[in-house]
Parts: C-alpha cells; structure tokens; sequence
C-alpha cells in the first residue's frame, strides 16, 4: 500500500493534489503533524486537517510528531484522522494515550526512530493496529534513507507473525522507486513517500511507479 507525505506537496493548490491522489486512488494520505518542540520543524495543525477531510474519502494516515500527544488525540480524530501514530517517548503513559486514540473508534500507531530499539513494542504490540518504522530522522522531507531501518522492519515482521498478529508496517523516509522493493522485501505493508511522489508535472507518474511495484 502506498501513503504519499503531503509534506512534499504544493501547499499553494492543495485541491489539485487531492484531485490526483483520488484519481490514482492512493491507499492513505499521510499527513505529518510537527510542533516544532519534539523535532525541529513546523507543519500545520487539526485546523488544516479538517479543512481538508471534504476534498477525499482516502483515509487520513495521521504521524504526529508532537509532545504530549494525548492532549490533541481527540482534535486530531475529531479533525477526521482514521490511524493516529505517536512517538513512544513524547507520552508519558503510552498504554493510556493509545487506549486514547482507540476510544475514538480509530486505529492506533507507535512510530520507531532510526536510534530506538524495537524492545518498546513487546507490552504494547498486542493493541497496535500499526508500527511505523522511521528510516530518516523525524522532521523534514527529502532526507536519505538509513539503511538500519531495513533489519528493523524484518525483525517487527518476524513479532508480528510470531504472535500471529495482523499490525501492519509502515515505512517512513526517503522511500524511492529505487529501494521500495528491499523494504517491501524487508516486510513493509505500507509505503510513505514524499518528495519520491509529489513533484511538478510528475506526481500521477509517480504514483503509478510505486503502484507498479506493489
Ligand atoms: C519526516 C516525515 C516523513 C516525510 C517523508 O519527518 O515523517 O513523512 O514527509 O518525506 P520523504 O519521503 O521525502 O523522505
Ligand atoms: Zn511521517
């Protein structure tokens, strides 16, 4: 499945953008929510997200990069996301915070950085519909993709099938054409990408590379 980032979109015609990804039927939109507190960029806000629920029926794959998230859950479900993710650190109760998002009648996501180690999953697993597995540093698009992520990804995958769950992974960073395949390989189910997908001219192009190889 593939979740394009609008991080990478043209913010001044969002509407043509949302045009393309209904037309070419993307399976998730991915919308990276950043406080500039827990890492060092600004997005935008459960404001902009609502703004925008009417221009798809696509669900909303909503990565929150902010501290103390379960303050904002209910504004960000309410705003129309379908997954939350959250970083394990940002929260001082994870188990809560995730109880939080699925009390919404929402799925649930934690997001791993290329520096965390995976044991954080072991308690938690079993009440995640979603493991994001970060292959760049939270906060900015267009970064290169950390090669470490891709033993990461096989070694939730081996979890998950190992407790017969059906939690998904999720690959966040420096997604291209040219690597999608190892990190499908690796057992990726879902494929962020952002400036690998919106670019002048070549954004319905993109997709249907990425579509091709899935
Ligand atoms: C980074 C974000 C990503 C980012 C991906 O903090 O979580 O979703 O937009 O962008 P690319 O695909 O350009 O690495
Ligand atoms: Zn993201």
């Amino acid at each position: 499945m593939i979740s394009p980032s609008l991080l990478s979109a043209d913010f001044t015609n969002l509407e043509k953008e949302f045009k393309i990804l209904n037309e070419e039927a993307v399976d998730f939109i991915h919308l990276d929510i950043m406080d500039g507190n827990y890492v060092p960029n600004i997005s935008y806000g459960p404001g902009i997200v609502k703004s925008l629920r009417p221009l798809t029926d696509i669900p909303f794959d909503t990565h929150l990069m902010i501290e103390n998230p379960e303050n904002y859950v209910d504004l960000f479900a309410d705003a129309g996301s379908d997954i939350l993710t959250i970083h394990p650190k940002t929260t001082n109760h994870l188990e809560r915070t995730i109880s939080l998002i699925k009390s919404n009648g929402i799925k649930a996501g934690i997001a791993l950085n290329p520096g965390d180690s995976i044991e954080v999953l072991d308690y938690i697993i079993d009440e995640l519909d979603l493991v994001l597995i970060m292959s760049v540093n939270p906060g900015f698009g267009g970064q290169k993709f950390i090669p470490s992520a891709l033993r990461k990804i096989s070694e939730v995958k081996k979890i998950i099938e190992n407790r017969n769950l059906d939690t998904l992974i999720e690959v966040d960073g420096g997604v291209k054409i040219d690597n999608a395949k190892s990190v499908l390989g690796a057992g990726a189910d879902i494929l962020v990408a952002g400036s690998a997908i919106f670019e002048k001219e070549k954004t319905r192009d993109n997709i249907r590379k990425f579509k091709e190889l899935l």
